[in-house]
């Protein structure tokens, strides 16, 4: 990917970026419990880490169907007894709310922080994303966030189509989506300020003004 997409680095550091403001916000909301869907191989400044650093009683579950991403995770969590991960599919909603890592973790008579980010546009629209976004909505407590980002081809076109092209015959093709279909996601939530915008521009921390349309869009969405 980075071979075509030089700006990739930069991509991924500006949707993690995203990822904990996200999280810092979803704790001021009086938040304490998250899922994670496709969370990936444990980075820098990890959604259990900056929850529980806000709050040490943050409970989270980290879900992802890939086996390197859910060993590292296993390695990372083995000594916090409220951090959990399971290998799961996130477009079996079902399966993944019933499991008994997500049953016994998350309590859903309270708002959970729902977070689907970077993960999306792994989803083909045969397999009706939006519905797929609707189960897990519907499963949650008023009072619960969605956090979601997307990657687009909006800015980048010819750059973004090589990256699809590069990605076509991984495990996991890519399918960008324009703005429209990112605001989309979000149905039955209302958006918090200042809706789905590019990744930096979602709450700045550091007051960002001029900055060039990113690959990535984010927003926060709630249940009301
Ligand atoms: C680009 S990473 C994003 C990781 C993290 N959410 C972040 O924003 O840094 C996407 C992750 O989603 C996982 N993934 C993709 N499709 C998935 C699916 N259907 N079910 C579960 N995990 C999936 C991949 O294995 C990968 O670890």
């Amino acid at each position: 990917m980075i071979a075509v997409l030089p700006s990739g680095q930069q991509v991924a550091a500006s949707n993690r970026a995203f990822l904990r403001r996200a999280v810092r916000y979803i704790i001021t909301q009086g938040i304490t419990q998250f899922l994670d869907l496709g969370s990936g191989i444990p980075t820098v400044g990890n959604v259990h880490e900056v929850a529980q650093n806000a709050d040490p009683g943050c409970r989270v579950v980290y879900v992802d169907y890939d086996e390197v991403a859910v060993a590292h995770s296993h390695v990372i969590l083995e000594d916090n007894p409220n951090a959990t991960v399971i290998t799961a599919d996130l477009r079996r909603p079902q399966a993944v709310l019933t499991s008994p890592a997500v049953q016994t973790m998350l309590d859903f008579s309270r708002p959970i922080g729902l977070l689907i980010v970077a993960v999306f546009h792994f989803v083909p629209d045969d397999l009706r994303p939006r519905d797929i976004v609707a189960d897990y909505r519907a499963a949650l407590p008023p009072g619960s966030l969605l956090a979601l980002s997307h990657l687009t081809a909006d800015h980048a076109p010819q750059a973004m189509a090589a990256v699809t092209d590069a990605m076509k015959h991984s495990r996991d093709p890519m399918y960008f989506r324009p703005h429209a279909e990112v605001v989309a996601l979000f149905d039955g939530l209302e958006l918090v300020e200042p809706g789905v915008v590019s990744a930096p521009l979602w709450r700045p921390e550091s007051g960002i003004r001029d900055i060039a349309p990113d690959d990535v869009y984010a927003g926060v969405g709630r249940k009301t």
